[in-house]
């Protein structure tokens, strides 16, 4: 499996549910190619994938939304951005980078354009930047950035990447934020706990993943403890939540029953000092 069709797998995933996702745009995306993994994921790895993901997505969509309304718009910052459509949902006066691989970057972008022309999609301030953030410098990713960022404040989102990134480039990414941020803009992160890794569907989706490799674009299986939040230099967690808990508040019909039974994914927001 190549990391870019991660990226469609997980856009698939928010269509299936959009009443729990509240995008009405992944479907754009959706092909027969990634139809066709995500059956087997259901099968082999956990038929609860697609709901937990949209739920993902539900709660960073609460969140941006009001934060860009609480500050009448600011710039939304998206890093590893695959084919995430939160812009098209949050109001018009929100500018947003998006930031990505070349190939999903060049993609995407002539893709959204075409869609805006036709009116398939509503008109917004969009840039975009191809970054590979295990080749480019900090130097080069903060210079890129810092020019593109026109309003303040910023909400940065690092959704569905730290599991492929290791601790050196996470490290750096996090000195980027800091760098790029002032005083009470926001950082949204999911990263799985290392608690996740003893749990029967983890090994599952390893297995998964090792058995669909594509040797020529190989990544880790990154988890971070708690602690690694509270202890990011310059910012303070204010919020952690987990799938499961989220699944409390979005879901009625689903009952999951157990932390344990599902790939429990745990979102932070981080504010800066
Ligand atoms: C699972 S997708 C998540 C996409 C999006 N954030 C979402 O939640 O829908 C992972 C994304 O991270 C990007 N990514 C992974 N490693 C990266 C790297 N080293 N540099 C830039 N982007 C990377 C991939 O290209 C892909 O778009």
């Amino acid at each position: 499996m190549q990391i870019h069709e991660t990226a469609f797998i997980v856009s698939t995933y928010r269509s299936h549910h959009e009443d729990v996702s509240k995008d009405i745009y992944a479907k754009m995306w959706n092909n027969a190619a990634t139809d066709a993994i995500i059956h087997e994921i259901f099968e082999k790895v956990s038929i609860y994938e697609a709901i937990l993901h949209s739920l993902r997505n539900r709660y960073f969509y609460e969140r941006m939304n009001a934060f860009f309304s609480n500050h009448k718009g600011g710039t939304f910052i998206n890093f590893g951005s695959g084919f995430s459509m939160y812009q098209f949902s949050l109001s018009n006066a929100v500018a947003t980078i998006e930031i990505d691989k070349k190939d999903i970057i060049e993609y995407k972008k002539q893709k959204i354009a075409r869609w805006i022309k036709d009116g398939k999609l509503p008109a917004r301030q969009l840039d975009y930047a191809a970054i590979n953030f295990n080749k480019h410098s900090f130097n080069d990713i903060v210079k890129t950035i810092k020019s593109l960022i026109k309003k303040d404040p910023t909400f940065i989102l690092l959704e569905g990447v730290l599991f492929f990134l290791d601790l050196e480039t996470t490290r750096m990414l996090f000195d980027v934020f800091k760098k790029l941020q002032k005083p009470g803009d926001i950082v949204g992160v999911v990263t799985y706990l290392p608690e996740v890794e003893h749990t029967a569907v983890y090994k599952r989706l390893l297995h998964y993943f090792d058995s669909n490799n594509d040797t020529h674009d190989s990544f880790h299986h990154q988890t971070l403890e708690e602690s690694y939040f509270h202890a990011i230099s310059g910012y303070k967690v204010i919020e952690k939540i987990d799938e499961f808990e989220l699944s409390k508040i979005y879901l009625s019909e689903y009952d999951i029953q157990s932390k344990s039974e599902i790939l429990n994914e745990t979102m932070f927001l981080l504010k800066k000092n």
